[in-house]
């Protein structure tokens, strides 16, 4: 019933019908583009929800209960939501939901009462908690997404549950590759990474609306890692693709440049990755922010910026090279309030408006960064808001109702096979 207000209010948004009905899964590729199980163009049209920090499971089941906030992103027109998740859930699915706060407490130095009382908001908003496991809410989430035609992409975002990406976390590059670096590496333990994604793997059969797998989010070298053309790179993401074929032979096999997935270049002038292994199940995947190819941002030439987008990552949509495959700008987004241009900052607008002629000149593939108004807890701040959410901080309705147009040409599928 509360429910009714808001969607009174988006039912001005006109989406097409399409968007809300089901795609016959599984899907595959042909060349740059993304088909249905009946050969018919799917284009990802998706927003990100974060579950990769210390508590693991999906953020607001505090604020909202899951049926509300799947009905939210489907009202929006998304078709699909990139889920992540940490190598830490992956390897323990079986903790309790209850036992997982107490833990994330410890884990970012924050009281156990506030986080056990933010337990009991999310046993009061989700009565499912109870007694669940955290893998639970997953399945709890994925189901609840599916019932309404939202398909999942699951992305592994860190190996060690915490907020990602800074070049001290730890996560940032393989542990066995060149060039050892404790800041960037001490939690990314590659074999445990493999056998992650080989478990969610697995476990993805049983969940309805999972189309793929992003084999880790945000990858960067550091100092000299990388520095041996980039082998690890090819070496350890073909390892876990294969890992993931072998184990789920439907999912799409999502992977993305170095420098924190903005960089493809070395699939351009050196080598392409060799997909046999999971051929007709490759996507690339990139992310754009106005604090990504500075200089080109800096210039405040929009020409510049598309022409840097294609050469670091754009290029692989051109039809007939070994490295064509389709592409998604799975991490774009902006401060959702803030100063006139439809509430975007000067910066945020200017970078916004290029980047989406960008995209829809391509008629590619995105996932907004984010849906989530606020955290169970990051950088030790219980609660945090998230200014860049789509929605505000009681998860209950956009945090800037201009978000709608701005993001209404990005919608559109003007181009197909
Ligand atoms: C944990 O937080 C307290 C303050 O609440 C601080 O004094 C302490 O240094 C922190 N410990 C770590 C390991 O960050
Ligand atoms: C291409 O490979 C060479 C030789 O390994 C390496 O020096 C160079 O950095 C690579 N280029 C890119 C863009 O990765
Ligand atoms: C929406 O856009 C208008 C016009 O640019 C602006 O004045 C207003 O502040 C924006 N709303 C929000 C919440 O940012």
């Amino acid at each position: 019933m509360k429910l009714l207000p808001l969607f009174t209010a988006l039912s001005a948004v006109v989406l097409p019908a399409a968007l809300v009905s089901c795609q016959k899964l599984p899907l595959s590729t042909s060349s740059r583009w993304i088909l249905d199980a009946d050969g018919q163009r799917v284009k990802l049209r998706c927003i990100n929800w974060a579950g990769h920090q210390e508590v693991n499971i999906p953020e607001g089941l505090n604020k909202q209960s899951v049926d509300y906030i799947a009905d939210f992103i489907q009202q929006q027109g998304f078709n699909c939501v990139r889920l992540t998740y940490s190598i830490d859930h992956a390897l323990n699915p079986d903790v309790l939901i209850s036992d997982s706060f107490v833990a994330a407490a410890g884990a970012a130095n924050v009281s156990t009462e506030d986080m056990n009382n933010m337990y009991s908001q999310i046993a009061e908003k989700n009565s499912f908690v109870n007694g669940a496991t955290t893998r639970a809410a997953y399945e709890a989430v994925i189901a609840a997404l599916w019932k309404r035609g939202v398909m999942t992409i699951l992305d592994n975002h860190v190996s060690k549950a915490s907020w990602c990406c800074g070049i001290d976390d730890g996560n940032g590059w393989w542990d066995e590759g060149f060039g050892y670096n404790d800041m960037n590496s001490r939690y990314f333990k590659t074999q445990e990474w493999l056998d992650g994604l080989e478990k969610i793997a697995t476990w993805s059969i049983s969940q309805p609306g999972v189309i793929g797998m992003g084999l880790r989010n945000e990858i960067r070298e550091w100092l000299l890692q990388g520095t041996n053309g980039r082998e690890d790179w090819y070496n350890f993401l073909t390892q876990a693709a294969t890992r993931v074929h072998t184990a789920n032979p439907e999912l799409l096999i999502i992977m993305g440049g170095t420098q924190s997935a903005t960089d493809l270049t070395h699939i351009r002038v050196n080598k392409t990755i060799d997909w046999s292994a999971w051929q007709g199940k490759h996507v690339w995947e990139w992310h754009a922010y106005s604090f990504t190819v500075t200089f080109a941002i800096a210039s405040g030439n929009c020409d510049l910026l598309k022409q840097t987008y294609g050469l670091f990552d754009g290029f692989v949509l051109e039809q007939d090279k070994d490295y064509t495959a389709p592409l998604i700008l799975s991490e774009f987004g902006f401060g959702m309030t803030g100063g006139p241009n439809s509430g975007l900052s000067d910066d945020d607008n200017s970078y916004f408006q290029c980047l989406r002629d960008y995209v829809t000149g391509n008629d590619g593939e995105w996932a907004l960064w984010a849906v989530q108004g606020s955290y169970y807890v990051r950088q030790g701040t219980v609660g945090a808001d998230e200014g860049w959410g789509l929605l505000d901080t009681d998860w209950s309705q956009l945090r800037n109702p201009n978000v709608t147009d701005l993001l209404a040409p990005m919608f559109k599928v003007t181009q197909g096979p």
